[in-house]
C-alpha cells in the first residue's frame, strides 16, 4: 500500500478579488526553484491563470501571459538566480484523451530545468512529480470570492 505523500507546507487562503489571488501567486513565485512543478487545480473561472499571471510576475517573465485557448504550452524565457530560465505554463484544458496527452512531452518538460505551472493538472496526474505544489481553487460564496489552498509535496519520501 503507498502511504500518503508528506506535505512539507501547506495553506489556506480566501481571496476577495482577482488582484488577490494574483498576489497570492506572486508570493509563491519567490518559494520556487528551477525545475519547480506548480499543479493547479480547479474549474473554469476559478483563477488558475490570475495566480499564473501573479507567479509569472513575480518571477520576471516579461511576456504577456495568455490564456492559452489552443496553444498547450506556451514557454517563456527569463533570468532567475542569474541563469537562464523557462517558464513552461501549460494548459491541458482542450487535452482529452490519452494519445494527446502522451504527444505533449510532459516527462521532459516536468523533469527539465524549467518551472512548470500546470492548468488542469488532474488531467495529467501521472505524469506529475512526487515533488510539487499542488494549488486547488474553489469558487466562493460570491463571484470574487475564492478558496485556495497551497501544499508542498516532499519528494524524497513518496
Ligand atoms: N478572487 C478571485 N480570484 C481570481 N479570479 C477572480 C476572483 N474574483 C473574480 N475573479 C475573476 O474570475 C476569472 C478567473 O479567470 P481565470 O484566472 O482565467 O480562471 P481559470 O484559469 O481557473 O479558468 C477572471 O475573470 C477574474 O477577474
Ligand atoms: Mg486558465
Amino acid at each position: 500500500m503507498r502511504t500518503a505523500k508528506p506535505v512539507l507546507r501547506e495553506s489556506h487562503h480566501k481571496t476577495k478579488a482577482a488582484q488577490e489571488t494574483f498576489d497570492l501567486g506572486r508570493s509563491l513565485s519567490r518559494q520556487l526553484r528551477l525545475g519547480d512543478v506548480v499543479a493547479l487545480y480547479g474549474e473554469l473561472g476559478a483563477g488558475k491563470t490570475e495566480f499564473v499571471k501573479g507567479i509569472c510576475s513575480g518571477l520576471g517573465v516579461q511576456h504577456h501571459i495568455a490564456s492559452p485557448s489552443f496553444i498547450i504550452i506556451n514557454e517563456y524565457p527569463l533570468q532567475l538566480q542569474g541563469e537562464r530560465a523557462t517558464v513552461n505554463h501549460i494548459d491541458l484544458y482542450r487535452v482529452l484523451t490519452t494519445p494527446d496527452l502522451l504527444g505533449l512531452g510532459l516527462e521532459e518538460y516536468f523533469s527539465g530545468q524549467g518551472i512548470c505551472l500546470v492548468e488542469w493538472a488532474d488531467r495529467a496526474k501521472s505524469f506529475l512529480p512526487p515533488h510539487r505544489y499542488d494549488v486547488r481553487f474553489q469558487l466562493g460564496e460570491d463571484e470574487s470570492t475564492r478558496t485556495i489552498s497551497i501544499e508542498e509535496f516532499d519528494g524524497e519520501s513518496a
